[in-house]
């Protein structure tokens, strides 16, 4: 008789999930979707031992289990504390943890320059869409920012650490997609760095990932940059037979000129397949691809402004009135946009 899985009952504001033993609590409230998934600015579930490292994605464990109901005495990073069975987190429904969340963006921001009007990351930066919802109006910083020079890393990629948030996703790209990992962190606490080690060149078939996973706009492509906003552009999705990846990428049009190569972002915004850097810098013209469809764009981001997607609340927060609550702001719109 085949043996029954063992699952894990967990409840995430409110909202009850079945996972497995050994999920983080990040990953059993992405099972769940919508809201309640706490934002993370370093965990990236494609790329082994990352997590950890922003506290971007701190819960309130209000119940550890079900065997030991106390509840966990501080805020926990849910990319690293991983389910019990009985266990009840609080999100977005734990005012402790909301102003939490600000003082961690506020921290993040204390070095990182607000320079989103000439950034070619705007419109797609998690900080960015952090800062909006939780930042404060003002900096508290009363001493300078530290600044560096922008670094060009191989002919592609520019490195401008004056926006890094060390949240060492590149480094695990490297360590782990490429054959000789070029790049580190050297330095501790205000002196770190990412360093290319004498600004060696990374020259690897998979280094544009880098690009990619950087959840800001200190790796940008050198090929797009300045090239145009973001929110000009029309992204769509298509693939092509390419003998190093799976060749699935996402077109970005203006016009008829494709300004711009990157692989496929899911709903939290990680890339579904990692892409080869031919893919990326070497095919951008249309007869390249076999285009596929417009490609999905959240409802929230300034990148679907102009694509007309109708708004629709995820389903856990039209049916739960205490998410309703905490989303009061998101139904407001909502009802503007009726
Ligand atoms: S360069 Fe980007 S991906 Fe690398 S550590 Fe800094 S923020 Fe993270
Ligand atoms: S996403 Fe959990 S600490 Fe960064």
């Amino acid at each position: 008789m085949a043996e029954e899985e063992v699952k894990f009952k967990v409840t995430i504001d409110g909202i009850p999930v079945e996972v497995a033993p050994g999920t983080t609590i990040l990953n059993a409230a992405r099972q769940i979707g919508g809201d309640i998934v706490p934002p993370a600015m370093c965990y990236y579930s494609k790329l082994e031992g990352s997590g950890g490292k922003c506290r971007t994605c701190l819960v309130k464990v209000a119940k550890g289990s079900e065997k030991d109901p106390r509840p966990m005495p501080k805020l926990v990073a849910s990319c690293r504390t991983t389910v019990m069975d009985g266990m009840e987190v609080h999100n977005i429904t734990s005012p402790e943890v909301i102003e939490a969340r600000r003082g961690v963006v506020e921290f993040l921001l204390i070095n990182h320059p607000l320079d989103c009007p000439v950034c070619d990351q705007a419109g797609e930066c998690k900080l960015q869409d952090l800062s909006y919802e939780h930042g404060l109006e003002q900096t508290r910083f009363e001493f300078s920012k530290r600044t560096f020079e922008r670094i060009d890393i191989g002919g592609k990629i520019q490195l401008h650490m004056n926006r890094c948030i060390l949240c060492y996703r590149c480094v695990y790209v490297a360590n782990q997609l490429t054959d000789n990992r070029e790049h580190g962190i050297i330095g501790r606490g205000i002196h770190s760095e990412i360093s290319t080690y004498i600004e060696k060149a990374l020259d690897s078939d998979f280094i544009g990932n880098v690009i990619d996973v950087c959840p800001v706009g200190a790796l940008t492509d050198r090929t797009f940059r300045f090239k145009n906003r973001v929110w000009f552009t029309k992204p769509v999705n298509a693939h092509r037979d390419c003998p190093t990846c799976s060749g699935k990428v996402t077109l970005w049009y203006k016009g008829e000129d494709v300004l711009r190569v990157t692989g496929r972002k899911d709903e939290f915004g990680e890339v579904e397949e990692f892409i080869c850097d031919t893919c990326r810098f070497e095919t951008k013209s249309t007869a390249d691809w076999i285009l596929e469809e417009p490609a999905p764009i959240d409802h929230e981001s300034v990148i679907a402004a102009n694509h007309y997607y109708e708004f629709n609340l995820p389903p856990v927060i039209q049916e739960n009135k205490k998410l309703q609550l905490a989303n009061e702001e998101q139904l407001a719109r909502t009802e503007r946009l009726k």
